[in-house]
């Protein structure tokens, strides 16, 4: 039995006495832990497979944060290289890949990833599912099937992922067959991790705001809403869909339980869109730039406005690296103590 399970509950839209808390990217560079846990691996990728380094920064920012859940360490780059196209992480630019994927006979040679292919992350769930000693949930995650085609595409990070969305105007085909793919193996992945210990999953669609909506809902949320309709009889699932709140109403048709919202929609709005759901979010994380008082009174803002029932106190992306942990402290704390 978990001691504190306000995060389970707040998303299955459950009575709380007060709404969970926890940070994108809590488990990172703005904590000088995790630097320094991260300093005795050669690179990134060296780190993500190692599950006992995994399980140390995962449960730093319980430790450190006081936050209301952990979320396992990875990355969701770890399904194309499961695939069969591996990644390197570079040093202050990103993520590249030596191959991608450019026709459709590219795509027949990958092959759908199994839970056993990412032995490292099933072992990093259960060591921390341990460690955690049922403090607070585990968050398990993955990309969702259109950022991590974004990336497979187009080979590094981009502003506009132009050689994606051409991938998807001149290759529906292969395109769709892709998406398939990936959408498969995250549904053998998200398995596994609820099998290792994940209580709850989040799916990142970081690139969601570079497509336009109608070839959001034919090219995105239709594989998201197959993933959902996999794993929720199993766990709660939330939907991260980065810069597209105009689709808030159509996430809210999946079998998802939980909607993550950036900075750029009012809690209003997105609750008279999201039906029943529960929504996550969204302060932007550059408020924690600001001083003190400013926090408080923006993070006070921010809870009258979602209201606690049904909500899930997050930020709208993840925590920069420059940010001062003090201030990071601070807005956790303030929603803690908040007297709904
Ligand atoms: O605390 C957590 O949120 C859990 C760990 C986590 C990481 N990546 C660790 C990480 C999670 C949930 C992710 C997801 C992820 N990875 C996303 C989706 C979320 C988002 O940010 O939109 C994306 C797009 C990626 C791909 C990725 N990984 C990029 C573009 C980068 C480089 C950017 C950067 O900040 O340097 C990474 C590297 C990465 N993944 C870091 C961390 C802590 C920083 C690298 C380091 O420690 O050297």
């Amino acid at each position: 039995m978990l001691k504190n399970d306000l995060l389970l509950r707040a998303a299955k839209g459950e009575e709380v006495e007060r709404a969970p808390v926890w940070l994108m990217r809590q488990a990172g560079r703005v904590l000088p832990e995790y630097r320094a846990t991260r300093a005795k691996t050669k690179n990134f990728i060296e780190f993500v497979k190692n599950p006992e380094l995994a399980c140390e920064v995962t449960i730093q920012p319980v430790d450190i944060l006081g936050v209301d859940a952990a979320i396992i360490f990875s990355d969701i780059l770890v399904i194309p290289e499961a695939m069969g196209l591996p990644y390197q992480m570079i040093e202050a630019k990103g993520p590249w890949f030596e191959n991608t994927v450019k026709n459709k006979s590219d795509v027949e040679k990958l092959k759908i990833a199994e839970a056993g292919d990412l032995d490292y992350v099933m072992k990093a769930l259960q060591l921390t599912k341990k460690g955690l000693n049922d403090r607070v949930p585990l968050i398990g995650f993955a990309g969702a099937p259109w950022t991590l085609f974004a990336y497979m595409i187009e080979g590094s990070g981009s502003k506009t992922f132009s050689k994606a969305k051409q991938f998807l105007y001149t290759q529906p085909e292969a395109a769709h067959l892709l998406l398939e793919k990936i959408t498969q193996s995250t549904i053998n992945y998200l398995k596994g991790q609820v099998a290792a210990g994940a209580d709850l999953l989040q799916l990142f669609d970081s690139w969601a705001g570079v497509l336009s909506e109608a070839m959001y809902y034919e090219f995105s949320l239709k594989y998201i809403s197959k993933i959902c309709d996999a794993l929720s009889p199993l766990v709660s699932v939330t939907v991260f869909a980065k810069d597209a709140h105009y689709s808030v109403k159509k996430i809210s048709e999946t079998s998802c339980s939980s909607i993550g919202l950036d900075w750029t929609i009012d809690p209003k709005t997105a609750r008279a869109q999201a039906g029943n759901k529960t929504l996550q979010g969204n302060a932007d994380p550059c408020l924690l730039y600001a001083d003190e008082k400013k926090i408080i009174s923006e993070a006070h803002n921010m809870l009258k406005a979602f209201g606690k029932d049904r909500y899930i106190c997050n930020l709208g992306h993840g925590l920069y690296p420059d940010l001062d942990k003090e201030k990071v402290k601070l807005f956790v704390n303030v929603v803690k103590e908040y007297k709904w």
